[in-house]
């Protein structure tokens, strides 16, 4: 059937958008609102999505399929334009010849909120003119237990630095308002608690308190739903015995009750089946859609049996015929604030903005950014030509040390490591070749640049090449593991002799060594945590050989999370992690190395020195007994707020004083090296005594300045006291009186900060 008329209300643009729901939602059938509730995986039966489910919203929708979804739409009764989602996590993950940038994380170790809002703003673009006007973007999970697959999609440990970027991210999403049409809507997820995992399996219970929540979990979402994100996915888990799908203390009184939030709530995919066949907390999809229903959902995502759970449901007065007006005027609003009934935002001049060189340009600068050096012993940043023999060491924060003799030959550079020359693991999860989409398997070669690449492309560099190690074997036999339906079966690799032979060989006759270690995507994402943090296969094995050789060994961690290095990297000459540093990550990383930028990039999350050290997150409550395990100290490998410069930088003349409502911090910081820095000056704030027990301290705000080898500035940080707040033993956030610390410095190592007293009265 096609539409009736033109004059219809619902499709005069000149009413009201509260008039022309009303008016649809008066028309529709209850299987029309239960459909429009859906949101359907776009590989399967899209007819019968559409046509006999009368389904809302459709994902995961290759090129062809958003087309041919269309002309279903213009066959039903009323022609209620679709709204498509897809998971553009970090860039438009499965269009071809998209740009990919870093991930969350990788993106984080920027600590530039402005940057990500330039991706974010710069993925719409590419996303709009593609027909999909929904992105499953951003995480604002907390980062927990590192052995989570999951790691890599969050903006780290902290919530104060997760709600400055998913912030900034949010805002470049939706850009100027949803009328802009290179506007998309921004979800928040997975709402709340997800990373609270068991042993870091996806997906377990999280076991918090609601108090727990309020301190640290929810803060952040609180901040992007006062910002206007037009949707929350609800996680997979449950609470306390409640799936977060049907929390209702989570969902109507936080959510919509407190916070005033009014946008429009997505499951996560099936969760509503899931509190069937997975969490066995419902009897039959009849139950679970009713409750699902009642708690407030608005769109369910990939339960197919929703619609006949639903119906059920209503047949057997479990529900009212009303009962999905809410959630139907919710979406309805969505699609016609986006225009749709005027124009469905088909793809458009897709080759004119998809993959654009000035989205290139941001993600070589992302990556050069999000790059953290851990260590270096002076050798870098490597000089393009040397003398002929071997690299000698700086001084740190100097220069590297001239050269003996005239310069002659170039830098021998053995680029060794299964990850040196892996253009698409380099891009990480929710990517070409991550498996999700299925249509297709990798991005364009060519749009890549390696971390051999990039050193290939260095002059004065003669580079040779070995992989030295494989991380894994893929396998057909029934003992190799598969994770995740969409995972080739797989098995750990073996360290194997006649490689490292190679790789050593290689290394003796070369200068300095860059070795490319990690992980690859069968061991991280969703549903694929790890019980260690070690790297797999044969890379352990490599490392050891190569810095037994001798040579100067700089290793590279392109690792999607913080993973735990062998004992012999304390002899390496330097270590990076660049996480999954996207497209450009090769070029940055070789502009890095070779001192054609300065390292600025801090982590967002802290490194383990062992798995069993888990959690090792910063922001821990005060109180166990002893400071460290009996075997081994608590301290993480490298900590929250760590990384390194080609200079030095030296903090002092701390002052701290309350003016009215906020507390001033005033810092000198002075770049004591010969290279200029982009230095990130992080300011905690530590209540001395707390009625309850709380965390020892917690980033309030942070700057970043650049500093002329020499220079020197005082900074000012300016913390609202309204930010110095603890939750109390009832739940609530408030500022207690008392004697506070204030603590400024490069990183949440306490040694690293100064300190000075401020009193709120
Ligand atoms: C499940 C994931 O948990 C969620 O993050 C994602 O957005 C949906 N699947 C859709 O792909």
């Amino acid at each position: 059937m096609t539409l009736q008329t033109q004059t219809l209300p619902y499709l005069d643009p000149s009413l009201p958008v509260a008039d022309r729901v009303a008016d649809l939602l008066s028309r529709m059938t209850v299987e029309e609102k239960i459909g429009q509730m859906l949101q359907l995986d776009a590989r399967d039966d899209l007819d019968d999505h559409i046509l006999r489910r009368h389904a809302g919203s459709i994902l995961h929708t290759s090129p062809e399929r958003i087309i041919r979804a269309r002309e279903l739409t213009l066959e039903t009764r009323l022609g209620i334009p679709l709204i498509v989602g897809e998971d553009c996590i970090h860039g438009h993950s499965f269009w071809p010849g998209a740009t990919i940038y870093p991930t969350q994380l990788g993106m984080a170790a920027s600590w530039d909120a402005g940057l990500a809002e330039k991706v974010a703003r710069a993925t719409a673009e590419e996303v709009a003119i593609t027909g999909i006007h929904w992105t499953f973007s951003p995480v604002l999970c907390i980062a927990r237990d590192l052995r989570w697959g999951r790691v890599n999609e969050t903006f780290g440990e902290d919530p104060f630095l997760i709600g400055e970027l998913a912030s900034a991210m949010v805002r470049g999403y939706q850009g100027e308002g949803l009328d802009d049409p290179t506007a998309i809507l921004a979800t928040a997820k997975h709402f709340a608690g997800y990373s609270e995992t068991q042993g870091g399996r996806d997906a377990s219970e999280g076991d918090l308190s609601r108090r727990k929540l309020r301190s640290w979990f929810l803060p952040p979402f609180e901040r992007v739903a006062r910002e206007g994100c037009r949707t929350f996915m609800l996680g997979y888990q449950s609470t306390d015995g409640v799936p977060i799908t049907v929390n209702d203390w989570l969902l109507s009184d936080v959510l919509r009750g407190e916070w005033g939030y009014t946008g429009t709530l997505i499951t996560d995919w099936d969760n509503v089946g899931r509190m069937v066949w997975e969490q066995h907390v419902q009897p039959d999809y009849t139950h679970a859609a009713a409750a699902a229903v009642r708690a407030g959902n608005d769109m369910v995502m990939n339960t197919p049996d929703f619609f006949e759970g639903a119906l059920d449901a209503v047949a057997k007065g479990l529900l009212p015929k009303d009962a999905f007006d809410a959630a139907v005027t919710r979406i309805l609003t969505l699609k016609f604030e986006l225009g749709l009934f005027e124009d469905p935002r088909l793809p458009g001049d897709v080759d004119a903005v998809v993959g654009k060189a000035a989205h290139a340009e941001l993600n070589l600068e992302v990556a050069r950014r999000s790059i953290v050096l851990l260590e270096n012993d002076g050798t870098l940043p490597l000089r393009p030509a040397a003398p002929g023999g071997p690299l000698r060491p700086a001084a740190p924060g100097g220069t590297p040390a001239a050269p003996a003799g005239p310069p002659s030959a170039p830098l021998r550079v053995a680029v060794i490591g299964p990850l040196a020359d892996d253009a698409q693991e380099q891009l990480g999860d929710w990517a070409g070749g991550s498996g999700q989409a299925g249509w297709l398997d990798e991005q364009p070669r060519a749009m890549i640049t390696t971390v051999l690449d990039g050193l290939r492309a260095v002059d004065g560099f003669s580079v040779s090449t070995a992989r030295g190690a494989d991380i894994v074997t893929f396998e057909n036999d029934a003992e190799a593991l598969n994770p995740v339906p969409w995972d080739r079966a797989f098995t750990p690799a073996a360290a194997d002799p006649d490689q490292i032979a190679e790789a050593t060989a290689l290394a003796a006759a070369s200068d300095v060594v860059v070795v490319v270690v990690g992980d690859r995507v069968e061991l991280y994402g969703e549903g694929r945590s790890t019980a260690t943090l070690e790297l797999v296969g044969g890379q352990n094995a490599l490392l050891d050989a190569l810095i037994a050789t001798g040579k100067p060994v700089i290793v590279v961690l392109l690792a999607s999370k913080p993973l735990v290095l062998p004992a012999s990297v304390s002899q390496a000459a330097a270590v990076i992690w660049a996480a999954n540093p996207g497209m450009q990550g090769g070029r940055a990383l070789a502009e890095l190395l070779t001192g054609a930028i300065e390292p600025s990039g801090r982590l967002p999350i802290s490194f383990a020195r062992h798995a069993g050290q888990q959690p090792t997150y910063y922001n821990q409550i005060r109180g166990q007994h002893g400071h460290r395990y009996a075997d081994l100290t608590q301290a993480p490998a490298w900590a929250f707020g760590d990384g390194l410069s080609y200079t030095t930088v030296e903090y002092s003349d701390l002052t701290a004083a309350v003016v009215g409502d906020v507390v001033i911090a005033d810092v000198t910081v002075t770049n004591t090296g010969n290279r200029p820095v982009r230095e990130t000056v992080q300011v905690y704030v530590r209540d001395e005594v707390t009625s309850v027990s709380w965390a020892d301290r917690e980033l309030k705000a942070y700057r970043q300045v650049d500093l002329a080898p020499g220079e020197s500035q005082r900074v000012r940080i300016e913390i609202p006291v309204a930010e110095c707040t603890i939750v109390d033993a009832a739940g609530e956030r408030i500022v207690e009186a008392g004697e506070f610390s204030l603590l400024v410095g490069p990183s949440s190592r306490v040694e690293t900060l100064l300190k000075a007293s401020f009193v709120l009265g």
